[in-house]
């Protein structure tokens, strides 16, 4: 298949943790470099730290990057020492700081629209996440999501004009119902689950559907890509966002 794969606006094309196939996932490297690749969507997965600064972190382990203990435990004095690049490249990316949401909205501002998602398990993390984004004005340029419905409607009672991004498995009646008891602005199901019938009925509930997801060999990563094109999606999350243009 020829790249990139080109797709029509308003397509979302969102930077998966940013360009997290070049560079060390929710790092400014891989922010930066999807930036320059043109993407104006970006997904980035949020924690608090134990003093309370909202963090940009997948896993809630700090294994995976080659460091003991857990992001929730250690406070932001600890945190901001960390090595975030050496475990993806020592050569291109050591040292790479480990960043909070207010670094990102100070690099990029309403340049992108950040599709948030609550990773963390502290009560305070809505709260924390919703006063950030009230602090630099940057609520028409978020999206929150999570896999939790209950943590999505803590969020709309704590700040009932953000955008609400759903992240489920699958696009069935349940789904529809409670996204639109909820109000979410997007419906967002695994792009290997999803089928054309799904996202048409979705899209009469919700302004969105986007897909996540997007993994494999390079074959299946193109073939799911295509599907959620095909599909009708309003975007989708990919580690390699030079593979798709408008
Ligand atoms: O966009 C949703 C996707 O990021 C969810 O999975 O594990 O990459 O956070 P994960
Ligand atoms: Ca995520």
């Amino acid at each position: 298949m020829q790249l990139p794969i080109i797709v029509k606006r308003p397509f979302r094309i969102i930077a998966h943790r940013g360009a997290s196939a070049y560079a060390p996932e929710n790092t400014w490297a891989a922010f930066k470099l999807a930036v320059d690749m043109g993407v104006k969507d970006i997904e980035l997965d949020v924690q608090l730290s134990i003093d309370g600064e909202v963090v940009i972190c997948h896993d809630l382990s700090l294994e995976r990057y080659g460091h003991p203990g857990y992001v929730e435990a250690m406070s932001w004095a600890e945190l901001s020492q960390l090595d975030m690049g050496s475990w993806f490249s020592p050569y291109l990316f050591h040292g790479e700081k480990i960043l909070r949401l207010q670094d990102l909205f100070k690099e990029c501002g309403s340049e992108i629209t950040y599709h948030v998602e609550l990773k963390g398990k502290s009560d305070k993390l809505p709260g924390q996440v919703c006063r950030v984004i009230e602090d630099f004005n940057l609520g028409d340029h978020v999206i929150i999501t999570s896999f939790s419905y209950e943590t999505l409607e803590r969020v709309s009672a704590i700040a009932p004009c953000l955008r609400l991004g759903w992240l489920v498995r699958k696009i069935d009646d349940d789904v529809l119902s409670k996204a639109r008891a909820l109000e979410v602005f997007q419906i967002c199901p695994r792009a290997d689950l999803l089928t054309k019938k799904a996202v048409r009925l979705a899209r009469s509930v919700v302004p969105e559907v986007r897909a996540w997801g997007v993994n494999g060999s390079r074959e299946e990563v193109l073939a799911l890509i295509q599907t959620t094109i095909d599909a009708g999606c309003d975007g989708t999350t990919v580690n390699w966002p030079d593979w798709i243009s408008h």
